[in-house]
C-alpha cells in the first residue's frame, strides 16, 4: 500500500540581518511536526526556503557594496549563514528553495503570465504619495506630519504604471475558505482577518513594481518587476514542480497539508495565498497554522532594541535538542511567549535533567548495580504496576491527538504525566528495600522492567524533538530498532525480558542558575559583534593610484549653521591654497578638538554643495559598528607627517 503523503512548508526567510531564536522558533516547530509525521509511517515533504528579493534586499546589497546576488549569497550560503543554522538546529527539511533559483523564477513568470491570461491581472496606475530620494510610495495615513516616514523629507502626489491583482473578486470565496473553520488555525485568527481585511473590503492588489530592479521580471512588460509576496507565496507550489521541469511533485503532494506561519504573515497566507490559488484553478491548502512570537519583556526582538537572542549561543551553551525542547515545551505554539535565560535554564533543570534525565540515569544505575546490566527472565506483577503499564497503553493516542491538532505544548504535557509517574514509582516500590532480599528478585526484575518500558515509549514521543539524546538514551536502556517505533509506542511488553541496559554518558547535566546566566550574557556579547565585512571584489593598481589622497592639516573647524552632523573644514593640502572640505562627523568630533590636527583626506572627488557650502573632496575615517552602536574615528596621523604627503 502506498504510503499517505504529509506536505509541511515553513515560510521562507528573508536573508536579511542575522536569523534569531525566534525564527527557529518557527523552523523548530516545523521540524518537529515533519519528524512526528514520519514517524507514524508518512511519506513527508518539509519544505523550507529564503525569499531573496525586494527593494530592503536591493538597497542592503547596496549599503555594502556588493551586488543583491553576492549579498543573499552570502547570507544563505556563507558561514553562520541561514543554511548553517538548520543544519545545527537539526532540521530535517526534504526541500530548501531560494526564490533566486532558476526554476522558481521561471514558474514565477508563467504564473504571472496565466494570471494576466485569465484576466485576473490587468495594467493601471498605483496612487500615492511619493518620496523622491527614498523611491516609496506612502498612504496619507503613513505620513508622519505630512512628511516621509523614513527620511521626514517632503512628499508628492505621484502615479505610478502598475500591474494589479483582482483581489477583491476573491473576498467572497476567500470568506467562505475562513469560515469552514478548519482553514485557518488558531480560531481566534480567523475573526481577525475578518473583521479588519475583509469586511472593510479586499481592495485589488498591486503586484508589479518598477521603482526598483531586484526581482523577477514581468515577461512580457520587463521594466515592471513582480510583487514579492507574489514571487513568494508561490514557492510553495513551484517547489513541488508547478510549471517548472525541476520537479515532479506537485500532484502527489499539493494541497499542502499545513502552512506553519508567524501570525503577522497570517494575512498573506489565508487571504492573498488562497486569492491567487483560486485564479489559478488549483486546490487551497488544507491548512495555515498561524502560531505566536516569542518576545523579550512583552516586547518585540529587534536589532536594534540589542535584544535580539542567538541560537547560536544557546545551542553551544546547553545542546541543540535541549533548546529545541524547551521553545515546545514552554509556550503554547499559538499564543506569544516570553523568553528569558532563567526560563530556558529552569526548563532544562526540571524537565531534562531532574525528570527524564534522572529517570535515565536511575534506571540503567539500578539495573547495573543489582542485576549486572542485564536483567533476568523471572517476573512478579503487583497492584502497584497498574497504573503505570496503564500510562505506557495510553499516552502515545492522547499525544497524537495534540500533535495533530499541532499542539506540541500539549502533547509533551502528556509525556511528562508519564515520566513523572514513573519516577513517582521508583519511589513507592522502594528498589533499594527490595534489592536487600534474594527472595524479592522477581519482583525488583519487574520494577526495573516496568521503568525501561515507560522509558521506552516516552523517548519515541520525544524523538521528534530531541532526536539525538533519545537516540543515545535508546542505547543507554537497550532498546532495539523495532522497540524505538510509533507502533510499539501504545504497548507494554515490547522490550526483550532480558534486556540488557548500557549505563552512559549524563544526558542533561544539571545546571548553577546564576553561573550559567552569567556565562549566556557574556557570549552574548561576543556574538553581537558583526561579523566582518565580506571583502569586496578586486580593484586594479591602477584603479587604485587614481584615488588621490593626501596628509593634510586642519587649519580652522566650525559647525555648520542649521546642521547638525556637519563641520566645516579649512584645510593646508600642501598647495599653499587652502582647501574647504565638509564632512559630516560632527556627532563624533567637536569642531575644537580638530584644530592643528593631521589628517588624510581625498581630494579628487568632484566637488559638491552640501547645505550650501562648497567640499572639494572627503576626509578618510574608520568605521565599525561596535556593540550594536556606530563607531567612527577620523584618520588622525603623527603631526610629524608633512601636509600633502601623498597616500600609496
Ligand atoms: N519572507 C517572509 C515570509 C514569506 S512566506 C511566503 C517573512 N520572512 S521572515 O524572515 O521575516 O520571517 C520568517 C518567519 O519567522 C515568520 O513566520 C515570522 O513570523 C517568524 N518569526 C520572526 N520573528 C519571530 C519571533 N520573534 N517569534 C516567532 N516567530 C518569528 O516573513
Amino acid at each position: 500500500m502506498e504510503k499517505k503523503t504529509f506536505y509541511i512548508t515553513t515560510p521562507i526567510y528573508y536573508p536579511s540581518d542575522k536569523l534569531h531564536i525566534g525564527h527557529a522558533y518557527c523552523t523548530v516547530a516545523t521540524d518537529v511536526i515533519a519528524r512526528y509525521k514520519r514517524l507514524c509511517g508518512y511519506d513527508v515533504m518539509f519544505l523550507t526556503g529564503t525569499d531573496e528579493h525586494g527593494q530592503k534586499i536591493e538597497e542592503k546589497a547596496k549599503a555594502a557594496g556588493m551586488t543583491p546576488q553576492q549579498f543573499v549569497d552570502n547570507i544563505v550560503t556563507g558561514p553562520k549563514g541561514i543554511l548553517d543554522l538548520w543544519k545545527l538546529m537539526n532540521i530535517s527539511n526534504d526541500r530548501f528553495i531560494r526564490t533566486t533559483d532558476d526554476y522558481h523564477v521561471k514558474s514565477i513568470q508563467r504564473i504571472f503570465r496565466k494570471m494576466y491570461d485569465n484576466g485576473d491581472i490587468y495594467k493601471g496606475a498605483y496612487k500615492g504619495m511619493y518620496c523622491t530620494p527614498c523611491e516609496s510610495f506612502w498612504t496619507e495615513s503613513q505620513l508622519v506630519d505630512g512628511k516621509c516616514p523614513d527620511c521626514g523629507r517632503e512628499v508628492h502626489y505621484a502615479e505610478e504604471e502598475a500591474y494589479f491583482f483582482r483581489l477583491s473578486k476573491y473576498a467572497k470565496p476567500v470568506q467562505d475558505l475562513l469560515e469552514t473553520g478548519t482553514f485557518l488555525e488558531p480560531a481566534t485568527r480567523v475573526n481577525e482577518m475578518i473583521n479588519n481585511f475583509i469586511k472593510p473590503g479586499l481592495e485589488d492588489l498591486c503586484v508589479s513594481r518598477t521603482s526598483f530592479k531586484w526581482g523577477i521580471p514581468v515577461d512580457f512588460d520587463e521594466n515592471h518587476v513582480v510583487y514579492v509576496w507574489v514571487d513568494a507565496l508561490s514557492n510553495y507550489i513551484t517547489a513541488l514542480g508547478y510549471l517548472n521541469d525541476k520537479y515532479d511533485d506537485f500532484d502527489k503532494y499539493w494541497p499542502a497539508d499545513v502552512h506553519v506561519v508567524g501570525k503577522e504573515i497570517v494575512r498573506f497566507h489565508s487571504i492573498i495565498w488562497p486569492a491567487i490559488l483560486m485564479s489559478l484553478g488549483i486546490p487551497v491548502p488544507k491548512k495555515v497554522y498561524g502560531h505566536g512570537w516569542l518576545v523579550i519583556d512583552g516586547g518585540k526582538m529587534s536589532k536594534s532594541k540589542g535584544n535580539v537572542v542567538d541560537p547560536y549561543v544557546l545551542s553551544e551553551k546547553f545542546g541543540v535538542d535541549a533548546l529545541r525542547f524547551f521553545l515546545m515545551r514552554t509556550f503554547p505554539f499559538g499564543s506569544d511567549g516570553n523568553f528569558s535565560n532563567e526560563l530556558l535554564i529552569n526548563t532544562i533543570n526540571m524537565d531534562l535533567a531532574n525528570d527524564l534525565g534522572n529517570l535515565v540515569s536511575r534506571t540503567t544505575a539500578m539495573v547495573e548495580k543489582y542485576f549486572g546490566g542485564t536483567l533476568p527472565a523471572e517476573r512478579e506483577t503487583a497492584e502497584a504496576d497498574e497504573e503505570l503499564v496503564g500510562l505506557i497503553r495510553s499516552t502515545r493516542d492522547a499525544y497524537a491527538v495534540h500533535m495533530d491538532a499541532l499542539h506540541p505544548h500539549f502533547a509533551l504535557e502528556e509525556v511528562f504525566k508519564l515520566i513523572q509517574r514513573a519516577n513517582k514509582y521508583i519511589d513507592e516500590t522502594t528498589p533499594w528495600v527490595l534489592a536487600k532480599d534474594e527472595a524479592k528478585k522477581a519482583r525488583l526484575a519487574t520494577v526495573m522492567y516496568n521503568l525501561l518500558e515507560a522509558l521506552r515509549v516516552a523517548l519515541t514521543m520525544l524523538l521528534p524533538f530531541m532526536p539525538e539524546s533519545c537516540e543515545k538514551a535508546f542505547e543507554q536502556i537497550g532498546a532495539r530498532g523495532e522497540d524505538r517505533s510509533w507502533d510499539n509506542a501504545n504497548r507494554y511488553g515490547v522490550l526483550p525480558c532480558d534486556v540488557a541496559v548500557h549505563k552512559g554518558e549524563t544526558l542533561f547535566p544539571r545546571l548553577d542558575v546564576d553561573k550559567a546566566i552569567a556565562e549566556l550574557e557574556e557570549m552574548h556579547r561576543a556574538s553581537s559583534e558583526p561579523p566582518a565585512k565580506p571583502v569586496l571584489p578586486d580593484v586594479t593598481i591602477d584603479e587604485f593610484a587614481k584615488c588621490d589622497m593626501r596628509v593634510c592639516k586642519v587649519l580652522t573647524c566650525e559647525a555648520v549653521k542649521k546642521s547638525d552632523k556637519l563641520l566645516k573644514f579649512t584645510l593646508d593640502d600642501g598647495s599653499g591654497k587652502p582647501r574647504q572640505i565638509l564632512s559630516g562627523i560632527h556627532k563624533f568630533y567637536e569642531p575644537e578638538q580638530l584644530v592643528g590636527k593631521t589628517v588624510v583626506a581625498i581630494l579628487n572627488l568632484p566637488p559638491r554643495k552640501m547645505m550650501g557650502q562648497d567640499s572639494n573632496g572627503m576626509l578618510l575615517s574608520a568605521v565599525k559598528e561596535v556593540n550594536g552602536k556606530e563607531e567612527l574615528h577620523l584618520m588622525i596621523l603623527d603631526d610629524s607627517v608633512p601636509a600633502g604627503a601623498q597616500l600609496c
